[in-house]
This record gives C-alpha cells, structure tokens and sequence, in this order.
C-alpha cells in the first residue's frame, strides 16, 4: 500500500465518495446502512454536488463497509476520511466543509476507536 507515484495516471476525481448502501434484514443484530436511510442520503448528495456545481466529485454506492454500528457512513477518497452522516444537514456539511473548502467535520468523523478494526 502506499503513496502515488509520479508516473501513476491522474486520478479521475478529486474526491471519490463511497456512501454505504447495505441493507441487511429487519431485526439483523448489526443493523444497516440502508436500513438507517443511506440510500436517500446518497442521492441527497449527488443532487447537492451537482447543485454546489462540484466538479471531480463522485458519489459512489458501496456495499458494507464493516463500520456497521456507526452508519449511515460514508468514505472520502484519497483522503480515506470517515464520517457519519445521518441527516441531509450532515451531508451538506461534508460537501461544504470537506469537499468544497478542503476542511474537515470533526464532529461527524467515526470515533477513532473504529479505526484499524479490520487490520487485524
Ligand atoms: S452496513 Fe454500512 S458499514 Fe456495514
């Protein structure tokens, strides 16, 4: 794993959002994003991007991303930032903050302790 390298293509967007879109059924333990409105979320944001005129943005439908508990969650890439977005509010703060402007939301980033769960 590692950095880009000077002869790598450019990357195709500027920032590749992946917005969790699994359902699992009714009842199931882990829940899921879906189940917590992710899917009106994600379309909420592609029409915003579009809306704020962001170009090099994708959003992009994902299968589990394994932060389950803390859905609906999406991913930023390259910068691989996490955050929950449960309202069409904290999406818009994603695209403003984050997207637009380069910042970050901290009050939205997955708490730290969900880091690094899957390397094990
Ligand atoms: S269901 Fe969304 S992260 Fe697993």
């Amino acid at each position: 794993m590692g950095e880009r390298q000077a002869d790598d293509p450019p990357p195709y967007y500027t920032a590749h959002v992946f917005v969790c879109c699994n359902r699992r059924p009714d009842g199931h333990p882990k829940g899921s994003c879906a189940a917590r409105g992710s899917e009106k979320l994600r379309d909420y944001m592609k029409v915003r991007a579009k809306e704020m005129g962001l170009r090099s943005v994708r959003v992009n439908s994902a299968g589990c991303l394994d932060r389950c508990e803390h859905g609906p969650c999406l991913v930023i890439y390259p910068e691989g930032v996490w955050y929950r977005i449960d309202t069409p509010a904290a999406v818009d703060k994603v695209l403003e903050r984050h997207i637009r402007d380069g910042g970050r939301v901290p009050e939205l980033l997955l708490p730290p302790e969900t880091r690094g769960q899957s390397l094990a």
